[in-house]
């Protein structure tokens, strides 16, 4: 296996400051972020700092999901982790890329249940050849590859890269 840097650590630290700006648009003050792990927890680090720094009061929770198994997408979600603290808030969902949208699609049905005020995506990384986004907020549309780093990984590895590359056997 070989990794193929495509994202660098600068250029994910200037987009996530875009994308705070974006964010900060569209909210007022309150953002309860639902954090999908184990993926989106490194971009989410470094967006809810430049969201504080933007004014904006941040509270988080995570949710847990399993629909991967090595590269191949299963089909099938898996909810291990629920969010309990949804009810009348401005929700963002943080994803670390969308690939099918299935993922994304079954959170954002997930939660609506749960009778949020109102619900927005944002996710670093979407596979726009393959999917129509139910992404609000994007940082990258990256091609059909399977990527690690920046915690994404390869069977629980690569997540610590500090850049996005692309993994080939
Ligand atoms: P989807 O349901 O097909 O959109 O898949 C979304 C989930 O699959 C993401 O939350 C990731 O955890 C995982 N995933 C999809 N593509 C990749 C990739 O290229 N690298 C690592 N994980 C991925
Ligand atoms: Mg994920």
């Amino acid at each position: 296996m070989q990794i193929t840097p495509y994202i660098t650590e600068k250029q994910i630290q200037k987009k996530i400051k875009q994308l705070a700006r974006e964010i900060q648009k569209d909210f007022k003050k309150d953002i309860h972020c639902i954090v999908i792990l184990d993926g989106a927890m490194v971009f989410f680090a470094d967006l809810m700092r430049e969201l504080k720094k933007l004014n904006l009061n941040i509270t988080y929770e995570s949710m847990k999901v399993k629909s991967y198994d090595g590269t191949n997408s299963t089909g099938k979600i898996n909810l291990q982790l629920d969010a309990t603290k949804v009810k009348n808030k401005d929700i963002l969902i943080i994803e670390d890329i969308i690939d099918t949208g299935l993922t994304a699609e079954f959170i954002i049905n997930h939660l609506k249940k749960k009778k949020p005020k109102s619900l927005k995506l944002c996710a670093l990384l979407d596979k726009k050849e393959r999917t129509n986004t139910n992404a609000d907020y994007v940082g990258f549309e990256v091609p059909d590859e399977f990527l690690v780093g920046y915690g994404l990984d390869y069977n629980e590895q690569h997540r610590d890269l500090p850049f996005i590359g692309i993994l080939k056997s």
